[in-house]
């Protein structure tokens, strides 16, 4: 009997001694395999010989692993941030030319599935010209948990390392702090050696899964080395005081011409509010339940000195901050911090006008863990 390549023997076994394993293997055949440190479990073959399959990354970090010798393997929560991009790259570790998402719920739901999903997997190819250039060589030891035991840990130092070989020339990281909703489904993708086949037309979304608050708010800098998500040189460089890639900006979906979502950047609020927004900002942007997550510790956020919005001809500058690349502005000027969920419950002004303040808002974000 031929197996295709990508059937693990312990596959095989299963399916030979498991009565589970012989009735499911009437249907699709369960697809299993793993390469370079990502895995794809609970899936199959696709027309073409496209390979699909629910996203499995591995790492050996010990918040991954609860301390047992790793490399361990977790799926993948996609919260509206599973991109095609980051789908290709998988693919592309997995031994493949070309990849892109897989939507079926058969490899996206969460059946059979054990350990809570990790969340915002981001790569990056090292060997592309396009580094990260602000944060030192220790990173990745600031990344170490070990320095880190019995400490406030900012949410930098909670992300973890995916246990890929150098040769592969990516490096990913995952955030081992946010929690996946239960409604959001998990990261599949699909791989394929030739060029895929048009995709179908826009994939169902389901109507019971709305978007986590995450999807509203986006943060740049202030919680990590990611290259897609540091401030900007013209606001943070270093011939500033280098603490100021421990501050992030803000910016948050609001309404702009016509009713369109737009990102407004977040402006500095007066004082007496920002203490509050601070901590929202941080419990928006990792989907943070303060009741249900309050066991994993406690996620705070603090704010800084406020980012002036930069000007000059230098703006428009390629990795710079461009302030006329925004078309509204958002402040917050009142409401009930109690009862808000994300910034967006809040009383926000959204404005044309750049921050009447002239500066945005600095928000960092950390989390006492409880050893
Ligand atoms: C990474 O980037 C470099 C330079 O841009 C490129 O030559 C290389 O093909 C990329 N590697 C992968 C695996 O995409
Ligand atoms: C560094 O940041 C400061 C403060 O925002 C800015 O004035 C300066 O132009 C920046 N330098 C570069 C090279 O972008
Ligand atoms: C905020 O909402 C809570 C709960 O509904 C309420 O008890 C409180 O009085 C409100 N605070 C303000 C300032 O309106």
């Amino acid at each position: 009997m031929a197996w295709p390549l990508w059937l693990s023997s312990a596959t095989f076994l299963m399916m030979l001694f498991t009565t589970d394993a012989i009735t499911t293997a009437l249907g699709p055949p369960p697809a299993v395999m793993y390469k370079n440190g990502i895995g794809l479990e609970q899936g199959g073959v696709l027309p073409g010989g496209v390979i699909y399959g629910r996203l499995l990354v591995s790492s050996n970090d010990p918040r991954v692993t609860n301390g047992v010798q790793g490399p361990v393997y977790r799926t993948v929560c996609d919260a509206h941030d599973f991109s095609n991009n980051e789908a290709e790259t998988m693919c592309t570790l997995l031994g493949f030319g070309f990849g892109r998402k897989y939507y079926g719920s058969d490899a996206t739901g969460r059946p059979g599935t054990t350990g809570r999903p990790v969340s915002h997997l981001i790569c990056h190819n090292e060997t592309s010209t396009h580094r990260r250039s602000l944060m030192g060589a220790d990173d990745r030891e600031g990344s170490s948990y070990s320095r880190q035991q019995g400490h406030s840990r900012t949410l930098t130092e909670l992300s973890a390392y995916v246990n890929l070989p150098k040769s592969s020339g990516f490096v990913c990281t995952i955030d081992t702090v946010s929690t996946c909703p239960a409604i959001a489904p998990l990261a599949a993708v699909q791989c394929s050696n030739k060029p895929l086949p048009p995709e179908p037309s826009p994939p169902p979304s389901s109507p019971t899964a709305p978007p986590p608050k995450s999807s509203y708010l986006r943060m740049y800098g202030g919680n990590g080395y990611y290259d897609g998500t540091r401030l900007e040189r013209n606001i943070c460089n270093k011939t500033l005081n280098e603490d100021c890639r421990y501050w992030g900006r803000v910016e948050v979906q609001v309404a702009g011409a016509g009713g369109k979502p737009v990102w407004a950047p977040l402006c500095a609020p007066k004082s007496t509010l920002r203490m509050d927004i601070e901590q929202l900002v941080c419990l928006q942007m990792y989907d943070w339940d303060p009741v249900a997550d309050r066991l994993r510790g406690v996620l705070s956020g603090y704010s800084s000195t406020p980012i002036s919005i930069p000007s000059g001809k230098f703006v428009s500058k390629a990795g710079n901050f461009n302030p006329a690349q925004y078309t509204r502005w958002a402040t917050v000027i009142g409401g009930n911090i109690t009862t808000a969920n994300k910034i967006q419950d809040l009383q926000l002004k959204v404005t044309a006008a750049r921050c009447s303040t002239g500066a945005m808002l600095a928000v960092h974000c950390s989390m006492l863990v409880a050893d």
